[in-house]
């Protein structure tokens, strides 16, 4: 029988349970989110048993300092309830939902900077975005200190700055991504989608369409990447797309730019339909 999800908002209950759960000798996973929970999220938690987490700890906690001062933060969907039901069909054993307090207490003075990986795609368009995050994600390890965390594929630069400012940091968990879980349509399914009235979604709809086009036509000939940015461009513009921040193909590691896909790449694109910014990615 699973254990029923627990509460907990301070890092010394987090801690206190944790300590148990080690001293068992039971592994411990941990998937940090922003609440707002969908079947990505789950599918997390699902990954951080697959890979041998005995107990899945999952974090609620709308970070205000990865968000810059024209973003939703404020409107950001907060759901706590529904979200422990969620966590509960997936078998969860923890929620962890400090407030904003416990996470930055008075006083709170340090940064974490990923430099490099977060010169291109979101960084510059989002200052310190993957700050905020890099921040976040150090002290949710360091409060938690589980075997494993998992992360999605979705957010494809976010997952490569924890990568790299675990290795960076000798922080002693292992990191796990995990596939993008999309509707029926293809979507990638986010919290954000939410805020998208029925004709904005069919516009959003077609943004994994593109991308999987893209990614065969380059896969069918790699010298081509520049025209097909020009082609895919050209096709999110006819469907709508508002803004688009921009459209790129990326070794799969390090994310620079290629003009040739001669080695495992990444197609990642972030597009405003309205207010609301989506990204996506998938690999060449
Ligand atoms: P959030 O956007 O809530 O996402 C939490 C985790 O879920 C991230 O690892 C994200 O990549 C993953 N995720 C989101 N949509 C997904 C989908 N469709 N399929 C698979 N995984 C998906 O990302 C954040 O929160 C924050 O930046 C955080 C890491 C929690 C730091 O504040």
């Amino acid at each position: 029988m699973p254990e029923k999800l627990t509460t907990v908002r301070t890092v010394a209950g987090l801690r206190a349970q944790v300590a148990r759960w080690r001293a068992a000798g039971e592994k411990v996973g941990l998937v940090p989110t922003m609440g707002a929970l969908h079947e990505g999220h789950l599918s997390l938690v699902q990954a951080a048993r697959r890979r041998g987490a005995d107990h899945v700890v999952v974090s609620v906690f709308v970070n205000p300092t990865q968000f810059g001062p024209n973003e939703d933060f404020s409107k950001y969907p907060r759901q706590e309830d529904s979200d422990a039901a969620k966590l509960e069909t997936v078998g969860a054993d923890l929620l962890y939902a400090p407030d904003v307090g416990e996470m930055y207490p008075d006083g709170f003075a340090t940064t974490v900077h990923v430099a490099g990986l977060t010169d291109g795609l979101c960084g510059p368009l989002r200052p310190g975005h993957f700050d905020g995050v890099a921040t976040v994600v150090s002290k949710l390890l360091l409060q938690c200190l589980p075997d494993i965390a998992v992360f999605g594929e979705k957010d494809y630069q976010q997952l490569q700055v924890i990568r790299r400012m675990v290795r960076d940091l000798d922080v002693p968990v292992l990191i796990e991504g995990a596939a993008t879980v999309r509707d029926e349509s293809g979507l990638a399914l986010s919290s954000r989608n939410a805020y998208l009235s029925a004709d904005q979604l069919a516009i959003a709809r077609q943004l994994n369409g593109v991308l999987f086009a893209m990614a065969e036509r380059i896969a069918a000939d790699p010298a081509r990447c520049r025209s097909e940015m020009e082609w895919g461009l050209e096709r999110l513009r006819e469907a709508g797309f508002d803004r688009i921040d921009y459209l790129a193909v990326c070794d799969a590691a390090s994310l620079e730019p290629l003009e040739v896909a001669d080695r495992p790449a990444r197609i990642l694109a972030a597009a405003f339909i309205g207010r609301t910014r989506l990204i996506d990615n998938i690999p060449v």
